[in-house]
Parts: C-alpha cells; structure tokens; sequence
C-alpha cells in the first residue's frame, strides 16, 4: 500500500510531511480554528513537535495535501491510536476529510492499533457527522477550563512542610516522573521521556517562571507546566500532577494559583487548560474557580473487526 492517500478527490495531490512544512501545516490549523472557534488556540511550536523527524526527513505519520495551485488545503496526523485531521474550510464537502481518515485508518493498523480515536470539537457539526457515519463512537468529553483574572488572584500559604519554586533547568526528569506516575492512572501507555519532553519542556513557549514545583524534602511531589503561547493574552496549563502519597492536601490548587498569579503579572488576565472525562478533576478545577468555555468529544473506532464493543472500551 502506498505511504500517501489514494486516490485522492480530483484537483488535489498528497505529499508527506518534513519539518520545513511546520508552517503551512501550522496555518493551515489555525484557520480552521478561526472558523471553527473565532480565534487560533494552536501553537506553531506544538505542530512542530508532532511533525517530530528529524530535519529534512518525511515524517513518518503525517500527510499534507495541496490543491491545484500548490496550496495546503488538508492535512492528517496519527500516531498510535490518536489521529487529527484539519480541511481548509473552503475546501469542505469534496471527499478530502474522508480520504485522509481512511488513510490514517489504515496507518493506524498497519502499525499494529486496534482503535482510532480524535478529538473533534462539539461546535464542529461536519466532523461529527463524518465520523458517525465512518463508524466511531463517543467516547470521551474534554473540557477547555478558563479563569477570567480581572485582579490579581490570592495565593495560599504551601501546605506545612511543603516547599514552591519555579521551574528550573535539571527538574526536568523529576516532574516526568511527578506527572507520568500521575497520569499513569489513567492513561493508556506511559509517555517516553522523549515524547513527554517535545510536548512540554522541550517547547519553544514552555514558561518555566509560570510552572511552579512543589516539594517535601528533597522530593518533587507537585508540578503545574505552563506554556505562554506566543501572540496569546492568556497563559496556557499544559499538566498538572500532585504524588498521589500527597494529595487533597492544597498542593495543586496552590501550584495553580501561583501559576495564574505569575500570568497575570506578565499582564495575561485569562488562563486556561484541558481536562477530560478520565482524569475525574473537573470539579476540582470548578472548585478552584475555573469554568468550562468548551468541550470536545474524543471519537473512536475499533479498527480490527469492525464490530462496535457493547461497552466502548477505554483510550
Ligand atoms: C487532580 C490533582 C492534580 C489534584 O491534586 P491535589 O493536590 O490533590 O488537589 P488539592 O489538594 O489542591 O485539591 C483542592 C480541592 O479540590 C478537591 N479535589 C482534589 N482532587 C479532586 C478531584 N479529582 N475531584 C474533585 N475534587 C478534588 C480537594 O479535596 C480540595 O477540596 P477542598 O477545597 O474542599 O479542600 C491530582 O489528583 C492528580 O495529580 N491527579 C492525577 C493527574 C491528573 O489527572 N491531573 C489533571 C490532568 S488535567
């Protein structure tokens, strides 16, 4: 089978994907965000961290398409068991969403997953529709949470025995171990260090002043990572994770709040994050004054038989 769709819509070829196509991809992305959400919330050094190969060589999991004039119209990113697929708006309804669904199906397979699931917004009508209808099933709400900070927000004491710093170089493998043993509970496959540093310490706008760690002694037991994304007035939370020895005890809810303490004086007056279904901390973040501005459901889709489960299985 051939590494790129096919065939595809007539007026429309396929290529694969280098680094030096981060920024077409990346504005491709965010115009669909414009329309989608009247403001683009992804930033260039995230799609830059999917496109993960090494410079110059194609990217093993992606796909860009180009119409007839060369311009990036569509594009397609799996991995594992997780896709994303983004069509230019004025090239909806012509087949391009579905072929590049196909081929990120068949990827998926052939690298050994039994499910394909993605997160489409729930505002996104079209991108329901087409994955209702090719077989997937919802399976998850994710939840954007915002908190509006007109004032400066209090910060309370740490905890007895615990002590807060910012973020600083050489914490790195200790808040992946914090934040993986967390999300561990959860998630279906540990990150690498590796994947876990693209998608976060290793970004260009991760904001170590704006990721406080807590510890008790020596040990890192809390770590809220922040991204400032660039061209935004609000702060992004890329992870929160407290030890589970020393939960319930304030920890995160003071990270956080030091976190939209340090926003606000760099003059953000809105931060925001994503949770979901599996992580049960929804109302933890509405008891800490966040509320949800959007939600997203996370479609998937049993790749090996075809046949839907009468319990959908977990990601
Ligand atoms: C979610 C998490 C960060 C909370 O950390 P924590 O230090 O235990 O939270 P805090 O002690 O600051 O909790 C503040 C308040 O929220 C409550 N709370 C804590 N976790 C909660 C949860 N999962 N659901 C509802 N309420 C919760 C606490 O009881 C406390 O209530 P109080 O104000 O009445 O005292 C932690 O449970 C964790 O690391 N979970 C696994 C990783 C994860 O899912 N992270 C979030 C990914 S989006």
């Amino acid at each position: 089978m051939s590494d790129l769709p096919e065939p595809m819509p007539a007026g429309y070829r396929s290529q694969a994907v280098t680094k030096a196509d981060a920024q077409a991809v990346h504005r491709l992305v965010t115009v669909c965000e414009h329309e989608l959400l009247g403001r683009a919330v992804t930033g260039f050094d995230r799609v830059a961290a999917d496109l993960g190969a090494p410079a110059g060589e194609p990217a093993p999991d992606t796909v860009l398409v180009r119409d007839s004039k060369g311009r990036p119209v569509g594009w397609v990113w799996v991995k594992g068991r997780r896709a994303r697929v983004h069509v230019h708006p004025e090239h909806r309804g012509r087949g391009l969403g579905r072929s590049l669904l196909d081929w990120a199906e068949a990827r998926a397979g052939r690298s050994g997953a039994d499910r394909l699931s993605q997160s489409v917004s729930d505002s996104d009508e079209a991108a329901r529709s087409l994955l209702r209808s090719s077989g997937y099933f919802p399976l998850v709400t994710e939840w954007l949470l915002a908190i509006a900070m007109p004032v400066e927000p209090e910060v309370p004491k740490p905890p007895s025995g615990i002590r807060v710093r910012p973020f600083r170089p050489g914490d790195e493998r200790a808040a992946y171990e914090v934040t993986e043993d967390a999300f561990d509970e959860w998630q279906s496959r540990r990150q690498t260090y590796e994947e876990w540093a693209r998608r976060t310490v290793e970004r260009a706008s991760f904001e170590p002043g704006a990721s406080p760690v807590a510890f008790a002694g020596d040990r890192m037991v809390g770590v809220v990572l922040s991204i400032d994304v660039p061209g935004s007035d609000e702060g992004y939370v890329e992870r929160v994770a407290v030890r589970n020895d020393h939960r319930t005890r304030g920890i995160a809810r003071m990270l956080l709040r030091q976190t939209f303490r340090t926003f606000y004086d760099r003059g953000k007056r809105a931060c925001t994050l994503w949770t979901h279904t599996d992580t049960g901390a929804l109302s933890f973040y509405e008891g800490i004054g966040m509320t949800v501005r959007r939600s997203a459901t996370v479609y998937s889709k049993i790749l090996t038989t075809g046949e839907q489960p009468a319990v959908p299985a977990r990601r």
